[in-house]
């Protein structure tokens, strides 16, 4: 599955926004690439608050983007070539643009209009301090006071993230009717599925209950301590419940893929219970830290969890939110994932970082279940963390009072050719967010047919992937050195080597595959995952 992420992957109009016309032209790069599937981020009518996650229209497309008919006209050329798109959906917030939020403000306090979202009365002295202590996960309180019909200040409405993303109210049956319209909008147009915008947060607990700040607000509390009052509550299964039925009523393989940061790995199974979503990102997975003892308590935990309710497992290193894995596996092993690196954070070494991510991808690439990638992940492109301060547009930057760089480091447009304007990304040199001078050395055109470049290492692994049913195996560990992962799928072996020392091939073993070149001795080097056919039986552990 390949997450595509409009705003910069291909510009076709040149305004320095990618578009669907734009994607649309680069589809064949994708079916070169052997992928099954997309995931489209947000191209709905937006003003743009957190980059098209605030969607005041859930029915058609911003004309940054295209128009409606490109949307039909790319879900044809996909269909075509073979390849199943997944849209966003964003159940837990509308954009503040959008009609019902427009309604509930000129309907005052009283105003019915009011109910589909979280409006509450202030506490203290005139209402004037927000209703609950909670806190946005861009940073700043999470609710925002608003201005009467008559010019006073009155209630207030809850933002998990932005201002302009306040969230609706699903107890309230027109909500909830709303967004089964929504699904049915898209599948009756040809959809093979929706990726889930913050699936654990549309249920708060009843009272609003304060809850103490959290460091990581969007994640679950681990295995101890308190549920928090936003995020898990049980009550959202209820919804996937009633999704699944719109789904199934449907022709053909329709599926739903949570983005739920939920933790543990056996909470997060829950939203995939065979009457549920089919899919959810593994954030523990991607959270991991780079040690072979880590990387096999979160594999060993993340199978069980999934079989344990019949669903495939899945894996993630990069994403949109996230630090391009490319940088953030060169940070000091066990570093907490930061929220961005600017130019003056500490700069994470290229070199160590490629390395390490070509290894976690080969390795993710073998694991059974599906394996979801970001655009230019397939160059190696890291994080842009010396992006000018003043380009920034992630909500996070200004909300957190210029504490968290954000993610616009890890959503530069992405290059294609490495000597034309804005490196193939549009026709002229505009870029909404300005790429490194570093970008031509990842071009698509430098890399392709270059053995041993990190385009070509994804393509081998997904093409061998597909040709070895890995997805669809079995892992079964191996015995190993410590530092090392050992496993079988299926006919192939698979090894990486997290430790400090090379480490011979197993006896006899062939090499099929490997992340990066091999010491002239034979010997797998730290930091490379390669793919064997197998030698001796090796003792199963
Ligand atoms: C999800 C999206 C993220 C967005 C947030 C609010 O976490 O992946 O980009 O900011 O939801 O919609």
């Amino acid at each position: 599955m390949y997450q595509i992420y409009p705003r910069s992957f291909a510009d076709s109009d040149g305004d320095g926004i990618g578009d669907l016309p734009g994607i649309i032209a680069r589809l064949d790069h994708l079916v070169e690439l052997g992928v099954d599937a997309v995931w489209l981020s947000p191209f709905y009518p937006s003003p743009q608050a957190d980059a098209g996650y605030d969607v005041a229209d859930y029915r058609d497309v911003d004309p940054i983007f295209g128009r409606l008919a490109d949307a039909d006209q790319l879900l044809a050329a996909a269909r075509s070539r073979g390849l199943r798109v997944l849209v966003d959906l964003v159940p837990n917030h509308t954009s503040s643009a959008h009609p019902w939020f427009g309604a509930a403000l000129a309907a005052g306090p009283d105003g019915q209009e009011r109910a589909r979202y979280v409006f509450r009365d202030g506490r203290g002295p005139d209402g004037a301090e927000p209703p609950n202590d909670w806190q946005s996960v861009f940073g700043g309180p999470a609710w925002t006071r608003v201005t009467e019909p008559d010019g006073r200040p009155g209630q207030w409405y809850l933002h998990l993230f932005d201002t302009g993303q306040p969230d609706l109210n699903w107890d309230r049956p027109e909500v909830r009717a709303e967004f089964v319209d929504i699904l049915r909008y898209w599948l009756d147009r040809g959809v093979d599925g929706f990726r889930v915008d913050v699936a654990h947060g549309l249920v708060k607990q009843a009272d609003l209950a304060d809850w103490r700040p959290q460091d990581e607000p969007v994640s679950g509390p681990g295995t101890e301590g308190p549920r928090p009052p936003m995020w898990d509550q049980d009550g959202v299964h209820e919804i996937y419940r009633d999704w699944r039925r719109v789904l199934d009523s449907y022709p053909g393989e329709r599926i739903l893929v949570a983005e739920a940061w939920v933790q543990p790995a056996e909470r997060l199974a829950a939203y995939v219970r065979p009457d549920e979503m089919h899919q959810a990102f593994n954030f523990e997975y991607l959270e991991a830290s780079w040690s072979a003892p880590a990387q096999y308590a979160v594999i060993t935990r993340s199978l069980a969890a999934s079989a344990a309710v019949g669903a495939p497992t899945t894996w993630v290193l990069s994403n949109h939110d996230v630090l391009r894995h490319a940088t953030r596996l060169a940070l000091p092993v066990g570093t907490p994932r930061p929220r961005g690196i600017g130019v003056d954070d500490p700069q994470p070494d290229p070199v160590l970082g490629l390395r390490r991510a070509r290894a976690a991808t080969l390795l993710m690439l073998s694991l059974p279940g599906s394996a979801y990638l970001y655009q230019g992940e397939e160059l190696g492109l890291p994080e842009h963390t010396t992006l000018p301060d003043e380009s920034r547009q992630d909500p996070t930057w200004a909300r957190s009072g210029h504490a968290e760089r954000g993610r616009d480091g890890c959503r530069v447009p992405i290059p294609w050719e490495a000597d034309a304007p804005s490196y193939g990304f549009g026709p002229g040199d505009a870029s909404w967010l300005p790429q490194p001078t570093l970008w031509a050395e990842y071009a698509l055109d430098r890399q392709r047919g270059v053995p041993g470049s990190t385009y070509e290492v994804y393509r081998t692994g997904l093409r061998l992937r597909r040709e070895l049913r890995l997805g669809t195996g079995s892992v079964y560990w191996l015995e190993s050195p410590d530092g090392v992962l050992y496993f079988r799928n299926g006919a192939l072996r698979v090894l990486t080597n997290f430790g400090a020392d090379p480490v011979e091939l197993p006896a006899g073993a062939e090499l099929v595959h490997a992340s990066g070149p091999l010491d002239p001795d034979g010997r797998v080097p730290t930091d490379v995952t390669v793919w064997l056919r197998p030698g001796d039986e090796p003792g199963e552990a």
